[in-house]
Order: C-alpha cells, then sequence, then structure tokens
C-alpha cells in the first residue's frame, strides 16, 4: 500500500508523477502529492491534497510551476495519521529543500522522534514518515552527502521502507532504498523512472532494474549506482518488462473490475496454456519441475497466504488431498508468522499472492525458511517480492489486476492449483485416464465462462432487487465452501453490505437464527454429490422465509421450485466448479456496488496491495 513515483530525465516531471500515481492508485487513495526541483532556480516545490490523484491533478494544473525535470510522487494508504494535506506525502525538512516519499512503517518513529526533538526539531504531521526525512536533515547537517545521509538514517530505522529522496542541495539525483517494500527503477535513454510496481513503468521504457532489501541507489538521469547498506557497490541485472499499455487500460468498461471479471474467459486460458501434456495426462510447470518430486514426497503440504488468495488455498487443499493424498494445510500468512509453526525441511510451503507483495504472506516466507521448508511462490505480478524470494514457484498469469478486488486472480490460482494437482498427483497415485479428464475439462473452461458471462443482464436484475440489504449469507459445501466464502468478501468489500460465508451444513449451528424475510441467502448448489444436503439447507431457510439465491446446474428445473431466484450455469468436474460457481457471484457484488453508486474499483479504506502488517 502506498505507491511511490520518481522521474529524472529531460522531459517535464510533472505529468509523468502524475500519470504515474494513477496507475498505482490501487495502492491507496487517501490523499497524493508531488515534489520537484526547479530546472533554472533550483528551488523544490510541492504539491499535496487530500484524497484521489484526481484532485492532486487539478491542484496541479491550478498552480504555477517552473518546469522541473526531477521528481518524486505518492499516493497514500494511512497507516500513521489520519487522511490530511498536512500527513500526505512528500513530507520535507523544515527549509523545505529536502523531500521524501515512502511506502512502509518506520516501527521505531517515536524513539527517533524523541532524539530529534531534543536536538530542536519540530514536527509538522503525525505520521512516522516526517521523523525520517528529519533524521536524513540531520546527518546533511552534519556534512555529509544525500547519500551517506540516507544510508546513516535507514540504518537507525527498524521497519520497512520504499523510499525516494530528493534535496535542493544536490538537485540532479534521487536517492531510493528498499527494506521489505518493492522498488523497481525503469531505464530510458537518458532518464530514469522509479516507481512502486512496473505499472507505472509500461509505456516509458521496458527495462528496469528491481532493488532487493538493503540496497540504495543513486539515481542521476544518466545513470544509477546501486550499493549495500553497509557502502558495498552491487551489480544489478537489468531485466525486460513483458506487459503491455492495453493490459492496463480500462478499454471501453465502466470499471476495471468488469473487464477483468470479463477477461476471465482469456485469463483462465492464459494460466493453462502450453502447461497441459494431454499425453502423458500431466502438467509442464516449468518453474517447479526440478523440485517437482520433493514436493510429490512432501510429509505435507501447507498454503498460506491472505484475503482472496487464502480462498484460493482452501480451494487448492482440496483439490491436492484429493489427488495427491498428501495432508494438506491452510493457514492465514498473518497467523502463521505469530505462532510458532510446527514446519520442517519435509514440507512444501506454497505462499499465494496476486501481488507478490503482502507484508503478511512475505514475512510468513521469510519465517517458513528460516524453518528449512521448501518455499514455493504462486504469484502473478511477475517479478514481485515473493516470486523472486521463493526457491520456485508458479506464475499465476491472469495479466494484470487493477480492480482492488480481486476477481481473474482467483480463478487463475485455482487453474494453477489444478495443474499442480495433476502434476503431483501422476507421481503419485493419479491415474493416465484421470489426469486426462481433468486437463480436458480444463480446456472446456473458457467456452463456459463464455456461457456464464451472457447471464450478466439476469444477474443485473437480481441485484437491483437486493440494493437495499443489510446482509447476505453465502452458503456451499465441499468446493463451494470456498466459493461462499469468496462471495461474501466480495460482497462486503466493494458494496459495504456485511457478508458471511459459511459450510452450508453450519448453517444450523449459529446463522439459522439470523434467517428472516429481510435475509438474502446464496447458495452454491450445482448437481454433484452433496446437491441432496445443500437442497436439505435451501429447505430449511425457505420454512424460515429467507430469500434465496441459487447457484445451480444448467440442467436443474426442480430447485426453481425452491428458490426465487436461480442462475444456472455449465456444468464440470467437482474440483473445477469453483472456477465457474464464483463469477455470478463476482457480477452479483458488481452490480449491488454499482447500483448504491459506489467506487467499486477503489472501495474505501482498501488497497489492492496490503505492504503493511
Ligand atoms: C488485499 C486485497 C485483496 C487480496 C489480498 C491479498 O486485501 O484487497 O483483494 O486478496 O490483499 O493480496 P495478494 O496480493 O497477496 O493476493
Amino acid at each position: 500500500m502506498c505507491g511511490i513515483v520518481g522521474y529524472i530525465g529531460e522531459k517535464n516531471s510533472i505529468p509523468i508523477l502524475v500519470e504515474g500515481l494513477k496507475r498505482l492508485e490501487y495502492r491507496g487513495y487517501d490523499s497524493a502529492g508531488i515534489a520537484v526541483i526547479s530546472n533554472d532556480s533550483k528551488k523544490a516545490t510541492s504539491i499535496k491534497s487530500l484524497g484521489k490523484v484526481s484532485k492532486l491533478e487539478d491542484k496541479v494544473e491550478q498552480t504555477e510551476i517552473d518546469l522541473s525535470s526531477i521528481g518524486i510522487a505518492h499516493t497514500r494508504w494511512a497507516t500513521h495519521g489520519e487522511p490530511s494535506e498536512p500527513n500526505a506525502h512528500p513530507h520535507f525538512n523544515k527549509n523545505k529543500t529536502l523531500y521524501l516519499v515512502h511506502n512502509g512503517i518506520v516501527e521505531n518513529y517515536s524513539e527517533i522522534k524523541a532524539k530529534l526533538t531534543k536536538d530542536g526539531y519540530e514536527f509538522e504531521s503525525e505520521t512516522d514518515t516526517e521523523v525520517l526525512v528529519q533524521l536524513i536533515d540531520s546527518f546533511i547537517k552534519k556534512g555529509n552527502t544525500l547519500l551517506k545521509s540516507v544510508r546513516l538514517a535507514i540504518s537507525e530505522v527498524t521497519g520497512t521502507y520504499g523510499i525516494a529522496v530528493i534535496s535542493q542541495t544536490e538537485p540532479d539525483k534521487i536517492i531510493v532504498a528498499k527494506k521489505g517494500s518493492p522498488l523497481v527503477i525503469g531505464i530510458g535513454n537518458g532518464e530514469h523512472f522509479i516507481a512502486s510496481d512496473v505499472n507505472a513503468l509500461i509505456g516509458h521504457t521496458s527495462r528496469c532494474i528491481y532493488l532487493e532489501d538493503g540496497e540504495i541507489v543513486e539515481v542521476t538521469k544518466d545513470k544509477f549506482a546501486a550499493h549495500t547498506i553497509d557502502d558495498e557497490d552491487i551489480k544489478k541485472e537489468v531485466e525486460e518488462i513483458s506487459v503491455e499499455l492495453d493490459a492496463i487500460s480500462k478499454g471501453d468498461y465502466p470499471h476495471y473490475m468488469l473487464k477483468e471479471i470479463y477477461e476471465q474467459v482469456n485469463s483462465v486460458r492464459d494460466s493453462f496454456r502450453g502447461r497441459i501434456l494431454m499425453d502423458e495426462g500431466t502438467a509442464k510447470l516449468g518453474g517447479i519441475e526440478r523440485i517437482a518430486e520433493r514436493i510429490a514426497n512432501s510429509k505435507r503440504i501447507v498454503l498460506s497466504a491472505c484475503g482472496t488468495s487464502w480462498h484460493a488455498g482452501l480451494v487448492g487443499e482440496y483439490m491436492l488431498e484429493q489427488f495427491t493424498g498428501i495432508p494438506v494445510e491452510v493457514d492465514y500468512a498473518s497467523e502463521f508468522r505469530y505462532r510458532n509453526p510446527i514446519v520442517d525441511r519435509k514440507d512444501s510451503m506454497f505462499f499465494i499472492s496476486q501481488s507478490g507483495e503482502t507484508a503478511d504472506t512475505l514475512a510468513a516466507m521469510k519465517e517458513a525458511k528460516r524453518r528449512d521448508a521448501l518455499i514455493l511462490g504462486l504469484c502473478n505480478v511477475v517479478g514481485s517480492s515473493i516470486a523472486r524470494e521463493s526457491e520456485a514457484g508458479v506464475y499465476v498469469h491472469a495479466g494484470p489486476e487493477i480492480g482492488v478486488a480481486s476477481t481473474k486472480a482467483f480463478t487463475s490460482q485455482l487453474v494453477v492449483f489444478a495443474l499442480i494437482s495433476v502434476l503431483v498427483g501422476r507421481k503419485r497415485h493419479l491415474s493416465l485416464i484421470d489426469g486426462q479428464e481433468i486437463l480436458h475439462e480444463l480446456e472446456s473452461l473458457p467456452k463456459k465462462i463464455e456461457q456464464i458471462l451472457k447471464l450478466n443482464n439476469q444477474i443485473e436484475a437480481i441485484a437491483e432487487k437486493f440494493v437495499n440489504a443489510q446482509n447476505f449469507l453465502y452458503l456451499g459445501r465441499g468446493y463451494n465452501f470456498p466459493v461462499a466464502l469468496e462471495g461474501a468478501l466480495k460482497m462486503k468489500e466493494i458494496s459495504y453490505i456485511h457478508a458471511e460465508g459459511y459450510p452450508a451444513a453450519e448453517m444450523k449451528h449459529g446463522p439459522i437464527a439470523l434467517i428472516d424475510e429481510n435475509m438474502p441467502v446464496v447458495f452454491i448448489a450445482p448437481k454433484d454429490s452433496v446437491y441432496d444436503k445443500v437442497i436439505t439447507n435451501i429447505e430449511e431457510v425457505k420454512a424460515r422465509k429467507g430469500r434465496i439465491i441459487a447457484i445451480a446446474s444448467e440442467n436443474d428445473t426442480e430447485i426453481d421450485k425452491l428458490v426465487d431466484y436461480s442462475i444456472k450455469i455449465p456444468d464440470t468436474i467437482r474440483m473445477l466448479m469453483p472456477i465457474l460457481s464464483v463469477i455470478p457471484l463476482q457480477l452479483l457484488a458488481y452490480h449491488v456496488a454499482v447500483k448504491k453508486g459506489l467506487n467499486v474499483d477503489q472501495p474505501r479504506n482498501l488497497a489492492k496491495s496490503v505492504t503493511v502488517e
């Protein structure tokens, strides 16, 4: 959370910075700000605004600013201090000659603040970040260069940071440093771009370097020099960015979320494309090929993640246990790291993350590393921290996901779990025929998704009836229990309606007390081995006058006698059903939120990439 952008070169930095912030806005949108240094006077100026980047853009347009070819910018997700202009970044020193943007948390900020206050420093904001800029200032005042001052300051910091710093005293450079929060430098011709992720670089350059923890880089328009925090030089490898501008634009869709829901026809295909070995009834996953045997011989597989990725892990658990026979556990990353987890080198651990940057997942991964487990990443964003710090892994290939509520990354994560189940299963007891059946069914999914998307108007009409609902209950069994959780999460995230997901059979142990004529209950009830049991649960809700929406199989006409609304989807094998059954729930949440007039792509208080604990 929080997005950082920087530019140094020959061009006017301001439009580049503002455009960069817009592309990173999914990381936070409480406030935004820029700081630039004038080409002529070499004086620094800053403009900040509460709220979205568009507000900052308006303010920038109304302000006369000298041409500046160096600047830094920030979009904030508040941690320390409420969203306000004084708390917005960039933060600065007393003379307004030194500016800094920060993504992360300075954990020992009160200690540093107390020390600086003793030395006569005053603070304008309630943020942890201001402490860092003042600390750098104190080292500059002792005669150190900007680079050395940043290095000395971050040596005193505990916590996490991705920072970019500019100073009037050395107006031809940006100093950047990273620990725990992502930073990438885009390399152009006579110019450099700095960003929290590559989305902000697309269209400017296709070459970049990713910073590692503990690295500090001096960036000028023509070159960059990377050092460790102990001042040793480092040689960085230049990498290629393969994402095109189209992939991150909204196209003709009103929202990224809707675009991404519709993209699932292709993103699901992209996730299995080139990975199916039909003749052998197995999958080819280059990233884990060399250690596939070790995974197959694991004593246990542990899946760890947050949010929607955790729900994908729950479906993954069902798949892996069914097809590999290896015991599987799913753990919230945030819980895993704060227990004394029993994990050793006989365990394989998958860390699932769309962004590959979620702080809790990254920290859980580091803890598992210390305990010698096999560390595997299952990420969407190429080159992300989790992808780079795992021993091996599989990219889900969903393409850039920008809407804060995850949709296409979820279905792609499930495709990858199906492929891993087949690959590992075939190394154990899964037969050729069974492996081939799964793979054939996988190949048939894009067409079935197309069919489901044609139900959009019907789902929109159903959404209309529930715009004023105060609560929603989502119920499913077996493979569709995690889908119930995910459906409820989508509704909560973007429509701000309280929603809960439950295993259908657990309903009678509590949630049934909530059911009356005002409670909408969404059942995920395809015709599978637990269908009859789910029908019994539907009867129980109906007897108590709950309003029922069912996600049902296309040939199921019986269910219409019991429910108020049914959304009929094509059949597939049980393990793959979540990839289909979740799509109507994504659309339902989307339409309810749009009808409530809410910002579905940037729901309040949320951020797409949670890089703080
Ligand atoms: C945030 C996002 C969710 C996402 C979760 C985990 O809460 O709003 O959509 O599922 O983080 O993110 P990750 O990138 O690790 O999958």
